[in-house]
């Protein structure tokens, strides 16, 4: 992508991808494939606001620098006009026979739903030129819709151990699990969801995969998203995660407990990226970066929708049990320019402030024993405007506070402070990832087993950081700033 000046708009992400111009939700079909990562997505080719869903796409090597191609899949006519989320996988082994006898298409699968949602089906179109052009299969739908108003949003994915495909679909409130051989004719096995997690809305995009505990191959367990909305912790929409094992037929979850990938508003229907058997080392997620409650509203333009950094995924031991991880990928180290050190050292009430680069990574410890409650950073400006993370011992959260942000009088839900969960028992240190882009922060925390994502909007960018700690004295053990150069 070259052209700078549409990459220069006031809010627009520099090291995020969003859409050169109109409306983007979801990210849809992540594949990898020869070399290239696929990025699709709902976008409407033709507005700023939802509507003419088609599949947006984008193509990179390293899942930050991304070009722009042409729309994959556009809209058709009704009663299955739109084309809604879904995956897509590299057919390695040829088994739907798609394009003739040797052919490795790429395969999408997509909702096909009325304009208003209604008849919701699945279909599959499939690319012979590395998903330039895409032409859909003769025989669509592939899975007809069962009675279900909410019957939506396939995800796909190879289980070598039977040498099946397989198919999640989100109906309702619970996940349909089908298989098939041929990527073509799908038969239901399974569903889960009953009276698992959290029930306050529809279930949306599933995803299901595979990751060693603590990096050991010897010890696998499957990890179950399911996007909600509305019923997030915060409000508006999340995305919950189960742990458990997978038999190629049934996913049996461990416990019955709701855990959440991002406590943070903006951070929605993150799937990850599939690929032939071994062409991937990681588990790599990216979501939408906004919330049903006000996207619609965001004063961006000509673009309105943004994804998350790509985050990879892992499984870690911690002493409330295995929790997913969820981290920037390593790439992202490659957009840091300057770097500055911070003073280390004790503070009570207030650290001297140090300027912040507008676009950044921060890495703080901070030693937190004698801190007695509140303590953490805030982001400012001279205009007064400001986003704070902080840790408040007391009521064992941290917090992400954006109340201190422009306010537009459309944007409703907005201007709060969110909490996540956090357990401050034996917790001595607390270390803080954080990305900060034009109009977002991205906080990882406890290696990223806490994640906050937040969408925010100031007149000015934020200029300067200082820590601050309300009584008792907190410790910055260690923290380094780098500025991070544009991906466009
Ligand atoms: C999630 C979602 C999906 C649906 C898509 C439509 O944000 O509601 O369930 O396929 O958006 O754009």
């Amino acid at each position: 992508m070259s052209n700078k000046n549409l990459y220069s708009e006031k809010y627009r992400p520099q090291v995020h991808f969003s859409p050169m111009k109109n409306w983007a939700n979801d990210p849809n079909g992540l594949v990898y494939a020869n070399g290239v990562y696929h990025l699709f997505y709902q976008h409407n080719p033709f507005s700023d606001v939802w509507g003419n869903m088609s599949w947006g796409h984008a193509t990179s090597t390293d899942m930050l620098r991304w070009q722009h191609q042409p729309c994959a899949i556009e809209p058709g006519s009704e009663p299955h006009s739109f084309i809604f989320s879904g995956g897509a996988v590299h057919d390695f082994n040829g088994s739907s026979g798609l394009g003739g006898p040797g052919a490795e298409p790429l395969v999408a699968f997509y909702t096909h739903s009325g304009d208003s949602g209604q008849q919701q089906r699945q279909c599959a179109s499939y690319s012979l030129d590395d998903g330039l052009t895409w032409l859909a299969y003769e025989g669509n739908p592939v899975i007809a819709n069962p009675g279900l108003k909410d019957f939506r949003d396939p995800k796909v994915f190879f289980y070598a151990p039977q040498c099946i495909w397989v198919m999640l679909v989100a109906a309702g409130q619970l996940m349909y699990i089908y298989r098939s051989k041929n990527l073509l004719d799908w038969t239901l096995v399974s569903t889960f969801g009953e009276r698992l997690g959290a029930h306050g809305g529809d279930w949306e995009c599933p995803d299901l995969f595979p990751l060693a505990i603590d990096g050991d191959s010897n010890n696998i367990k499957w990890v179950m998203l399911a996007s909600i909305n509305p019923g997030a912790p915060n409000g508006g929409s999340a995305t919950q995660y189960f742990i458990g094992d997978f038999d190629g037929t049934n996913f049996i979850a461990d416990d019955r407990q709701t855990r959440w990938m991002d406590y943070g508003p903006d951070s929605y229907a993150g799937i990850t990226w599939e690929a032939a058997p071994g062409a991937l080392q990681e588990r790599v997620l990216i979501a939408w970066m906004s919330n049903w409650n006000y996207a619609l509203n965001l004063p961006t333009q000509p673009w309105r929708g943004q994804m998350t950094l790509p985050r990879a995924l892992n499984l870690v031991t911690t002493n409330e049990g295995v929790l997913l991880s969820s981290t920037p990928v390593n790439q992202v180290s490659s957009l840091r320019g300057q770097r500055q050190a911070m003073q280390p050292g004790t503070f009570r009430s207030a650290s001297p402030s140090m300027s912040l680069p507008s676009i950044c990574e921060l890495k703080l410890t901070i030693g937190i024993k004698n801190a007695d409650r509140i303590f953490g950073i805030k982001l400012y400006n001279e205009q007064g405007e400001q986003v704070e993370i902080y840790l408040d011992k007391e009521a064992e959260k941290l917090v992400l506070d954006r109340s201190k942000t422009h306010i537009d009088e459309d944007l409703k839900f907005y201007p709060y402070s969110y909490t996540a969960d956090i357990n401050i028992q034996d917790l001595e240190q607390l270390n803080l990832h954080i990305v900060v882009d034009s109009c977002s922060i991205e906080v990882f925390c406890l290696g990223g087993t806490v994640v906050m994502t937040a969408l925010f909007f100031t007149h000015k960018y934020l200029n300067q950081i200082q820590l601050f700690c309300d009584s008792g004295e907190a410790e910055l053990i260690d923290g380094e700033i780098w500025e991070l150069k544009s991906t466009w």
